[in-house]
């Protein structure tokens, strides 16, 4: 180990290494489930210097944990307890290569965050159209390696869908230079679309080229109060029929997760009236300036509220309120951390099955652990629920996550049952390989072991992480 430490400190100097107590927030996930150890986190500043480590690495055998903002739900970025698995840092990689608003194009490194991306995109009078609640810290390297998804997909798609072109470093220490941004490019299998979504698996994103729109010129936020599911349903199709191509978001909450924000977050405030037993975030945006989509927005309002699919709602009437509708949404994962140990399923069923699955799964998980509190809430109109779980109240917290295999299968038996996915958008990290066996077993896990078999023979990028 030392022997490596030299020869990697010797790529990136001092500066680019850091060993010791400086390793732990490194080591440990946000949500504070793993607690791994590491012998250095080496933090190059070049595309070149990330293909040396590896290539150090690769000859020593010594396996490699990148990690972009560290943000993962599942644990994909933490080194296991061992203590021999280097974690590689993006983070110096945080250039903006380029940007071209006429192919409303961006390319830009792996450790640039997603709201720097964002920024950058709209001071080019354009908008990068993924938004996750941890985008202040969330990099783009892992964005795109976990293809991530978030607020907007129902609008713009997934990372995947916004990916034209990738740079990555291979498990030898090549480079492919794939940062080629075209919208047709029709020559032989889409290697870019292997690396999105493979979770540090098969190499390491040192840059990409993200699509960009143009920037909205209009956008309106309303907060709806609800009956629950079904009729949040009810409202997401009255939406779709009136104009799908304005909705940039229609998000669920319930009103235990509403509970949890008003309790622990700071200067959260409902604009409505009264509590509800669940709640709509609905956000149409147009890059017209003269659409018209205040008109629009009341008109589906109003008749929601005639007919009660829709029991109170409030319009933002400036940026102010729409930070502050966003924010009742964007901190529910901070307020059930702060509420007490919650055990999270990221999963995704067909839209029209969601009421449905939100009842059976809640029912399945009262009966496994009764006074468990389901906090479901996300993209429905993705069919994307968070169908989280938070601890009885007064119970061991330790004792509750110990549950968490049976609360998972449990949750996932229902997802089965309607033709649903255990992970939406969050991937499989090191939380569910168990999972993939008994999900995508057959043909399907064959395929992927010979394509990791393939490009990572050594088997030393993100060892322990999607496959089991
Ligand atoms: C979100 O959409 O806020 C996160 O993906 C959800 C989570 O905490 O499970
Ligand atoms: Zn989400």
């Amino acid at each position: 180990m030392p022997e490596l430490i030299e020869s990697i400190t010797r790529v990136v100097g001092s500066r680019g290494l850091l060993t010791g107590a400086d390793t732990e927030p490194y080591s440990e996930d946000w949500r504070r489930l793993y607690h791994g150890r590491t012998p250095a986190v080496v933090r190059p500043a070049t595309t070149q210097e990330v293909a040396e480590v590896v290539r150090v690495c690769a000859a020593a055998n010594a396996p490699i944990v990148p990690q972009g903002g560290n943000t993962s739900m599942v644990g994909g970025a933490t080194p296991d307890e061992s203590g021999t698995q280097i974690v590689l840092s993006l983070a110096r990689l945080n250039r903006i290569r380029d940007i071209d608003p006429t192919d409303l194009t961006l390319t830009i490194e792996a450790g640039v965050t997603l709201k720097a991306a964002q920024t950058a995109a709209a001071e080019a009078d354009c908008l990068f159209p993924l938004s996750i609640s941890s985008e202040g810290s969330a990099e783009i390297g892992g964005i795109v390696a976990t293809n991530a998804g978030g607020n907007n997909t129902l609008r713009y798609g997934n990372a995947r869908d916004l990916v034209l072109g990738l740079e990555v470093v291979l498990p030898d220490g090549q480079v492919w230079n794939g940062l080629r941004r075209l919208r047709k490019d029709n020559t032989g299998y889409c290697l870019r679309q292997l690396f999105v979504g493979s979770e540090g698996t098969l190499g390491v994103i040192t840059a990409a080229v993200l699509k960009l729109v143009p920037r909205p010129r209009e956008t309106e936020v309303a907060l709806c109060a609800v009956s629950g599911p079904e009729a949040a349903l009810n409202l997401f199709t009255r939406f779709q029929a009136h104009d799908p191509g304005a909705m940039q978001a229609f998000e669920y909450m319930s009103g235990t997760g509403m509970g949890f924000v008003l309790r622990h977050i700071p200067g959260a405030v409902l604009p409505l009236s009264q509590p509800a037993p669940a709640y709509v975030l609905v956000e149409l945006a147009t890059p017209r300036p003269d659409a018209g989509l205040r008109a629009a927005l009341e008109q589906v309002l109003e008749a929601a509220l005639t007919q009660e699919v829709v029991t109170d709602a409030a319009i933002a009437e400036s940026e102010a309120q729409r930070t502050a509708m966003w924010r009742l949404r964007e901190e529910h994962s901070e307020a059930q951390k702060q509420e007490g140990a919650s055990v999270k399923n990221d999963v995704s069923v067909p839209v029209s099955k969601v009421p449905a699955f939100i009842r059976a799964a809640t029912a399945a998980c009262e009966k496994l652990i009764p006074g468990i509190r389901a906090v479901p809430f996300g993209h429905i109109g993705d069919g994307n629920i968070h169908f989280n779980l938070e601890q009885p109240e007064g119970s061991d917290g330790a004792w509750f996550l110990a549950q968490d295999h049976a609360i998972m299968d449990a949750v996932n038996e229902v997802v089965r049952q309607f033709d649903g996915s255990f992970s939406a958008e969050h991937g499989v990290g090191r939380l569910k390989p168990y999972l993939m066996a008994h999900w995508r077993g057959g043909a399907e896990l064959d395929l992927m072991r010979r394509i990791k078999q393939a490009i990572d023979p050594g088997g030393i990028m993100n060892p322990g992480k999607v496959l089991p």
